[in-house]
Order: C-alpha cells, then sequence, then structure tokens
C-alpha cells in the first residue's frame, strides 16, 4: 500500500475527513475530501458530521473548525504551523485599539487568533470582505484587523470609513513586485493579472481582479492566460488541474512556509496518533462564535 492508500484506509477506518486549504502541496490537495478557501472550508466544517476533522492548513483555520464544530475533535497535523499576520495583533493589542476609537465596529479577518475573534463584532475572510463591511450604516467607522492591505482594499471598494491595523502577510507583503509584474507583462502583454487582496497596494492597483483563492479559481476557469499573485502552490494546483491553461506565478519562490509543512508522511502520523489536537477555551469559543456566525449569516 502506499501512502495515500494507508492515509484514505485509515481516514475511512476513522470516519475522519480531511480539508485542505489552497495552498496546501499538490498531493494533499489531491486526497482531501474538501479542498478550497477559508470561507468555504470553515463552511465546510461547520456542517460536517465527521468525528474527527483532519485541518491540512494553517492553525487559525483549524481553530475556526474547532469553533464552528465543538462536537468534533480537530487535528492540525502539524503543531506549529501558524500563521504570521494572524500573530500581528494580540488580543491585548486589540482591546487598546478599541480604547482609542470606543464608537467604531471592530471587523476581523479570519486570519487572527480566537482570542481576537472573541473581541471582534463579526469576521470576515477574502471572499466575503467587502460585503461584510456594506453591512454596516453608512456612517459607521470600522477597525478592521490585522491586515492592512486586505483592510485599505475594502475601504476603497465599499467607500466606508475604515482604520485599518498595520498588519501583513509576509508572503504578499513583499512576494510580489511591481517591477517582477512589469517584467511579466512585457513578455506576456496578453496575459491579465489577479491578485489576492493581502498583496501591497501596488500590485493591487495594477491586477484585473483582486480576488480570494475561490474566486481566483474562478477566474482560471474562464481564462487561458493568466499572471497570478498569491502562493506558488495554488498556481501549481490550477496547473495541475488545468494543464492546457498558460498560468504564470508572478514569483514561483513566494510560497507561504507554514502550508508548506503539512506533507503525506506528517498527515498519516497525525491521523494514526490523532494529533495536534487544536482546542479553543470554551469562553473564548463562545464570544469568537458569535463573530464567526455573524459573517456566515451575512454571506449567505
Ligand atoms: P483565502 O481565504 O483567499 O484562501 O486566503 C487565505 C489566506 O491565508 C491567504 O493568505
Ligand atoms: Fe498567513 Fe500569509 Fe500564510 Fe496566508 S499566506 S496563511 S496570510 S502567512
Amino acid at each position: 500500500m502506499n501512502i495515500e492508500e494507508k492515509i484514505i484506509k485509515l481516514k475511512n477506518e476513522k470516519n475522519a475527513i480531511i480539508l485542505a486549504h489552497n495552498y496546501q502541496i499538490v498531493p494533499i490537495q489531491d486526497l482531501a475530501d474538501f479542498r478550497g478557501d477559508s470561507l468555504q472550508l470553515s463552511i465546510q466544517a461547520k456542517k460536517s458530521q465527521a468525528p474527527l476533522i483532519v485541518f491540512c492548513g494553517v492553525r487559525f483555520m483549524a481553530e475556526t473548525a474547532a469553533i464552528l464544530n465543538p462536537e468534533a475533535k480537530v487535528i492540525l497535523p502539524v503543531e506549529d504551523a501558524g500563521c504570521p499576520l494572524a500573530d500581528m495583533i494580540n488580543v491585548e493589542q486589540l482591546r487598546e485599539f478599541k480604547a482609542l476609537h470606543p464608537e467604531a465596529k471592530v471587523v476581523c479577518y479570519i486570519n487572527s487568533s480566537a482570542a481576537v475573534k472573541a473581541e471582534s463584532d463579526v469576521c470576515c475572510t477574502s471572499a466575503n470582505a467587502v460585503q461584510i463591511i456594506n453591512s454596516f450604516p453608512e456612517d459607521e467607522t470600522i477597525l478592521f484587523v490585522p491586515d492592512k492591505n486586505l483592510g485599505s482594499w475594502v475601504a476603497k471598494k465599499s467607500g466606508r470609513k475604515v482604520i485599518v491595523w498595520d498588519g501583513y502577510c509576509p508572503v504578499h507583503q513583499w512576494g510580489f513586485t511591481r517591477r517582477a509584474y512589469e517584467h511579466l507583462k512585457n513578455l506576456y502583454p496578453d496575459y491579465k493579472m489577479i491578485a489576492h487582496p493581502e498583496c501591497d497596494e501596488d500590485i493591487i492597483e495594477v491586477a484585473d481582479e483582486v480576488l480570494s483563492t475561490s474566486g481566483m479559481e474562478r477566474y482560471v476557469k474562464e481564462h487561458d492566460r493568466l499572471i497570478i499573485a498569491t502562493d506558488s502552490s495554488f498556481t501549481d494546483y490550477m496547473q495541475h488541474l488545468y494543464p492546457q491553461k498558460k498560468l504564470i506565478s508572478l514569483n514561483t519562490r513566494a510560497f507561504c512556509n507554514n502550508m508548506r509543512k503539512t506533507n503525506l508522511k506528517n498527515l498519516l502520523n497525525a491521523l494514526e496518533k490523532e494529533e495536534t489536537i487544536v482546542e479553543v477555551p470554551p469562553e473564548t469559543s463562545e464570544k469568537a462564535l458569535s463573530a464567526l456566525n455573524k459573517m456566515l449569516e451575512l454571506s449567505n
């Protein structure tokens, strides 16, 4: 039996499901029961009946699954698969930020800790951020944490007053430059560029579309020649699904180290040992659930 077969056998024996984010390596996405962006995976986690959810992604995603589905045991195959963006604000910093703007509402990107979610009015993902911001009355001031690039982009799209926290994703902030874009655009003038909203505004300004990873996948289905500005594992997987398309990663070396930590070997080990269990203290979980449920209601 090869390793993929062992994983599937064990998964079936344990009645588990495997969720994988769009930035996971090709073999992991290939054998997952569901793959998708943060919003799609949250919805799958919430509605899953399986007693065991194996989350191939990063900690905040597994934490979100544990909050949305407290009946299930949620495991993260690599204990230290974190998200540097989520770590850019902690709950004390958020409380100080709120104290400076007591009249404002707080929208937190799902890339945040459970404790930060618990202190927020509503969560959002890159797929529904504009919709969530637009759900507030027009004159409401909104504090957006922790991603300044997503926050600035939604402020522009919605015309709302948004005060952004100064956090960023190192992969998207530094991985893609206007110079690299201009170089590729000179070589391939008929290619369109799609970018993730975590990219710096230098890239956002010249992108043909700004999309979450699920939005990017829809765009890939409809276009044949694209430059893609997000984690290069996403482009690898799209190329694997659509080998006839001409897809170029704006930077093949820009990928999330934390997402790449999960591989078939540690996934099998995680399933065997049912490790690492991700749990959220009940009080935090209850409050964070309210911010997550509000997001899910608004994105219907
Ligand atoms: P998506 O929800 O668009 O998949 O993005 C998640 C993420 O972590 C991007 O860096
Ligand atoms: Fe976090 Fe960036 Fe990795 Fe996404 S790509 S999980 S935002 S570090």
